[in-house]
């Protein structure tokens, strides 16, 4: 790939997602533009830069974020979180509900991937809020590709084969005929989640009411300070006062204006008085 065809695809990735590609990616970009050039039956990647620049460069720029965007995950990642939900922050969300008058507990994934963990989070809240208290998942992602996952809720045994069997059996159906070998997550759970398309950083994201939590994970890390830090208020503003926002642990705040409370490591809250 030339210099000018690597700047013109990162920055045309930048503008469009926030995410940096420093010159350390350059082998990654030129590896995962290869799967586009067959896609598209082209054969250099001047052509496909032209393409990017013709008629067809809106939808072909949504691909290229697809094949660009990582979007490694898995169930309970960080699985810290999930136990700080269940011990700590439901409990507490709990105890203020009715004087606050929240109607429903409601969360957002907000870089959810494939859905692993939107469900993993949905499989908490099933067995830790108290029954008659319903809830809700908002689950968004820049990428239609992996939403569509996501919303498909199918997951290969082997991944699904590392949760505990009673859990498996709880929230999974397993498949036959063509989805031998699949998993399925149930539609009970699955009802409980809403998918949408959403770049974090371009506008408003469309809910009015605010979120008890907000995980952002393992996303920030491909922003730059400045986004970064536009991105962490646009989510604090989101939050209830005393909600919180939980990050991956490889993302630290540090060196970042915002106005949260650490509360551990990759756990945020909301002042209750902001
Ligand atoms: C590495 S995955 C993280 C998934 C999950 N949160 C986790 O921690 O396992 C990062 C996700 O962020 C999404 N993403 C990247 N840039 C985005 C943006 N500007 N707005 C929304 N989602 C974005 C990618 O498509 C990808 O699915």
């Amino acid at each position: 790939m030339r210099d000018s065809e690597f700047e013109f695809i990162r920055t045309l990735v930048y503008d469009h997602s926030r995410i940096q590609l420093g010159p350390d990616k350059r082998e990654l970009v030129s590896a995962r533009l290869g799967k586009r050039l067959r896609a598209t039956q082209l054969t250099t990647i001047g052509e496909y830069c032209a393409l990017l620049q013709g008629p067809q460069a809106e939808e072909e720029l949504s691909h290229l974020i697809d094949a660009i965007s990582t979007n490694h995950t898995f169930f309970f990642r960080e699985n810290s979180h999930f136990d700080f939900v269940r011990q700590q922050l439901v409990p507490e969300m709990e105890a203020r509900r009715a004087k606050e008058r929240w109607s429903r507990f409601h969360a957002w994934s907000a870089a959810c991937s494939s859905g692993e963990e939107p469900y993993s989070l949905a499989m908490t809240l099933s067995e830790c809020l108290p029954s008659g208290w319903p809830w809700h998942i908002e689950c968004t992602d820049i990428s239609h590709k992996i939403l569509a996952k996501a919303r498909a809720a199918i997951y290969k045994s082997e991944v699904v084969a590392k949760l505990p069997p009673a859990q498996v059996k709880a929230y999974f159906q397993r498949g036959v005929g063509p989805q031998e070998g699949n998993y399925r997550v149930r539609p009970a759970l699955q009802q409980c989640l809403s998918f949408h398309q959403m770049n974090l950083l371009v506008g408003e994201p469309p809910f009015r009411e605010p979120f008890q939590v907000i995980f952002c994970r393992n996303v920030m890390i491909y922003f730059d300070r400045p986004t970064q830090e536009e991105l962490v208020n646009k989510l604090t503003r989101r939050l209830v006062p005393g909600g919180y926002l939980l990050v991956g642990h490889s993302e630290s705040l540090t060196g970042i204006r915002h106005s949260l409370q650490m509360v551990k490591p990759a756990i945020y809250r909301r002042p209750t008085a902001a």
